[in-house]
C-alpha cells in the first residue's frame, strides 16, 4: 500500500472545502457585482438633456418646454420629467429659466397674473419675477430664477443642470 494514499477523512475535507468554496463564490459574486455595479456603469458623454424644442422656433415670448430624462439613483433608474421657460432676449440670445420658485419651490407661470402682466408669477404666495427671472422686491422670492445652460444640438435645444444666475 502506498504511503501517499489519501485517507477517507482527508478526502472528505478536500471535497467539502471545494464544494463549500464553490457555493460561497456563487453567493458572493452576485453581491460583489451588485455593490460595484454603479461604478461600472457607462456614464453618458454629456449631462445635457435633449428637448423637442427647435432652436429656430424660439421666440421672444417665454414658452414652456417640457423634457424627460432617465435618472439613475444608485441601482434604481426612473423617468423624470421637468420643464423650462424658454425665450429669446433682446439680443436674440436663447434664455432658459427654471420654473421652480426660489421661495418654497412652487412652479411659476408666465403672464398668468392679470395685475402683473409680462411677469413670471408664482401662485403659491404671489411671488413675482421679471422676464429675465429677476425676483421682484416686496414679493416672497429672495433670489432670481435659476438658469439652464443650453446647447444647440442639430438645431434642437438641449438643457444642462439649472444653476443660480451668475451675480445673483
Ligand atoms: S413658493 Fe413661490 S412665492 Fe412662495
Amino acid at each position: 500500500m502506498s504511503k501517499n494514499r489519501v485517507s477517507r477523512r482527508q478526502f472528505l475535507n478536500y471535497t467539502l472545502t471545494g464544494v463549500g468554496g464553490f457555493m460561497a463564490a456563487g453567493m458572493l459574486m452576485p453581491m460583489v457585482r451588485f455593490a460595484v455595479d454603479p461604478v461600472l456603469q457607462h456614464k453618458g458623454e454629456s449631462d445635457f438633456i435633449p428637448t423637442k424644442q427647435k432652436i429656430s422656433e424660439i421666440t421672444e415670448v417665454p414658452t414652456r418646454v417640457d423634457y424627460t430624462f432617465e435618472q439613475v439613483d444608485a441601482w434604481y433608474t426612473s423617468e423624470v420629467t421637468g420643464s423650462a421657460w424658454v425665450y429669446r432676449d433682446e439680443n436674440g440670445e436663447v434664455v432658459a429659466l427654471s420654473p421652480v420658485c426660489k421661495h418654497l419651490g412652487c412652479v411659476v407661470d408666465w403672464n398668468s397674473d392679470e395685475s402683473n402682466p409680462e411677469h413670471f408669477y408664482c401662485p403659491c404666495h404671489g411671488g413675482l419675477y421679471t422676464k429675465d427671472g429677476t425676483n421682484v422686491p416686496g414679493t416672497p422670492p429672495i433670489a432670481p430664477l435659476d438658469v439652464f445652460p443650453i446647447q444647440d444640438v442639430d438645431g434642437y435645444l438641449h438643457l444642462g443642470k439649472a444653476e443660480p444666475r451668475k451675480g445673483a
